[in-house]
């Protein structure tokens, strides 16, 4: 009664601001076009209030009295909570104030054409010295997808894609790749250089299963050989399943929203289990539902390039009952295999706090792209604006979280934008920016985001994070600050078993083609020359010393100190 008062007082602020209410004559029946079950006509004439997420449970509720009895403890919003109960001895940020610890360097990383590296020498320090640790059995890896890194998958819809002008910026093409089709190898051998102890690849389903029913087992031995090739080096892998392209046939056949890709992602999945099962046992099953939804559906930057708001429902939702269909073929062949899948975060704030409207829009952005997904996951029931209908097959399918965190938004309320439900994303006035307005330089959205998956109560991993950064003179910075971010969330608690840095050398960034660089290393795609950049020698400082380092700080972002180290 009172949050409805509220919403009441709400409109009213708005009216009068404004001098009418914007929501008056907006028809939201649009948003529901196949949900034959609950229509938002029937809802009353006030669409936004009743995509409050509040709302949904309370409807919810009334319909699965035991369910959500049973889950109502469950609480996933973005708001600030107690830290979680100590469940293990968190490791201590430990005061050194005498002697300084210096890690024992990388070891230097086989350059192909080596630029001369700017030597930073760390002057005196004057003010305290700390050293952050790790968990001894963190895991420290960088992450790839298939198609970003192979080359020549020419069997899938992204090829395809990328063969019509216009789709990716400046022309750019994959081609080649990183040619880990071929010799993957040298990256690896990178990787171990470095000190990685985990790497996450995807497999590519085009590769395996070209035409449907056929699995083609010379692929699968090639993965195989990757797989033992990790191992070797003593790096363990995370075996992604699905990372955003699909087999031309597939897609020709209407793709993820067609609800059969369903099973025949589920028989994919077996058919490759049998045989790299052998070699890992952490499997992610698919890369960002709500991303792929979104670029492909409704912003159409991603293939199939459409602008469907019903379409991009239907395909998330069909992408998470892949998920738990994939969980279950994995578990029936690996009873101890662990198997999460990757969700992308992105916070989200209104722009002026103090505007109801800018409230309301925030808290639908986060219900859309943020929280739908985890309440489908977490509680088994599909909320706006996925749906209305419980979603039983989600539930316990989650033996890990993956959290992909880049940036975050400001939302503004703008009666224009209908097709980002009425939020027009921006970025605060003095925001650091990274490059090609990729988004804002935001490390305590890493922290936020670590949170609020600490309340799901299962391992976390941070599957990705990265930064665009041609010249890499931001990266140093934002790598400290975000791993400052995730060692506080340590230090509560939250379940974070490993890191996985978005990415080890440059790659096909998708609609960006090779415009924005996310590599620890440079990559000059025409002639597969490779040049580290400082952040590869930061990034291994880090992981060898398994703590951020004063030295390390002072070395690489000696303008952190004030903040990391106050004295
Ligand atoms: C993520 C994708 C990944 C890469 C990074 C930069 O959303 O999962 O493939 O493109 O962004």
């Amino acid at each position: 009664m009172a949050k409805r008062k509220k919403k009441l007082d709400e409109r009213e602020e708005a009216n009068q601001i404004l001098g009418h209410d914007p929501f008056e004559d907006v028809d939201l029946a649009w948003m529901d076009r196949e949900e034959g079950e609950l229509s938002i006509k029937a809802l009353g004439h006030d669409p936004l209030q009743d995509m409050d997420v509040g709302w949904i449970d309370q409807e919810q509720e009334e319909r699965a009295p035991d369910m959500a009895q049973e889950e109502s403890q469950v609480v996933l919003e973005d708001t600030e909570t107690e830290p979680l109960p100590m469940r293990a001895a968190a490791p201590l940020l430990e005061q050194a104030p005498a002697v300084v610890e210096r890690p024992i360097p990388p070891q230097p990383l086989e350059v192909l054409q080596p630029e001369p590296l700017t030597v930073v020498t760390p002057g005196p320090t004057d003010g305290p010295e700390a050293t952050f640790h790790f968990p001894a059995d963190f895991k420290w890896g960088v992450a790839t997808a298939a198609h970003q890194v192979e080359g020549r998958n020419i069997h899938n819809d992204w090829w395809n894609w990328e063969q019509t002008d216009g789709h990716i910026k400046q022309g750019h093409k994959s081609e080649l790749a990183c040619d880990w089709w071929v010799n993957a190898e040298v990256d690896f051998d990178r990787a171990a250089a470095m000190g990685l102890n985990s790497l996450r690849i995807s497999v590519e389903w085009s590769r395996v299963e070209p035409r449907p029913g056929e699995f083609d087992e010379s692929a699968l031995e090639r993965y195989s050989q990757m797989l033992q090739g990790l191992r070797e080096r003593h790096i363990e892998p995370m075996v992604t399943l699905h990372h955003f392209t699909n087999p031309s046939w597939l897609a020709e056949q209407g793709g993820w929203e067609n609800p059969e890709t369903i099973a025949l992602f589920a028989r994919f999945v077996r058919r490759t289990v049998e045989v790299l099962g052998q070699h890992c046992d952490l499997w992610c099953t698919i890369n960002e539902p709500n991303v792929y939804g979104y670029l492909g559906y409704l912003e159409g930057t991603f293939p199939p390039g459409r602008s469907d708001f019903g379409a991009a429902r239907r395909v998330i939702r069909h992408l998470l009952s892949g998920h738990a269909a994939a969980y279950r073929e994995i578990h029936a062949l690996q009873p101890g295999a662990r198997v999460g899948f990757a969700h992308n975060m992105n916070p989200f704030d209104p722009a002026n706090p103090r505007s109801p409207l800018d409230r309301r829009v925030t808290r639908i952005a986060d219900q859309a792209f943020n929280q739908s997904i985890l309440t489908a996951l977490a509680r088994g029931r599909w909320t706006l604006p996925l749906g209305f209908r419980l979603a039983w097959k989600l539930r316990r399918t989650l033996d890990w979280i993956g959290l992909n965190y880049y940036t975050r938004d400001l939302v503004a309320f703008d009666h224009t934008q209908r097709r980002t439900l009425f939020g027009r994303r921006l970025h605060a006035d003095d925001a650091e920016l990274l490059d090609g307005g990729y988004g804002e330089f935001y490390p305590q959205g890493l922290f936020r985001c670590l949170r609020r998956l600490a309340r799901l109560d299962v391992p976390i991993y941070v599957t990705e994070n990265g930064i665009p950064d041609h010249d890499d003179d931001q990266r140093p910075r934002h790598l400290l600050a975000h791993l400052h971010q995730m060692w506080h969330a340590i230090q509560l608690c939250y379940p974070v078993m490993g890191y996985y840095h978005w990415t080890l050398v440059d790659n096909f960034e998708w609609a960006e083609g090779w415009t924005l660089r996310f590599g620890l290393i440079a990559l000059d795609p025409q002639t597969q020359a490779r040049t580290p950049r400082r952040s590869a020698d930061l990034y291994a400082e880090i992981v060898q010393a398994n703590a951020i380092t004063p030295h390390a700080i002072d070395t690489y972002a000696r303008e952190l100190r004030s903040e990391l180290l106050p004295g």
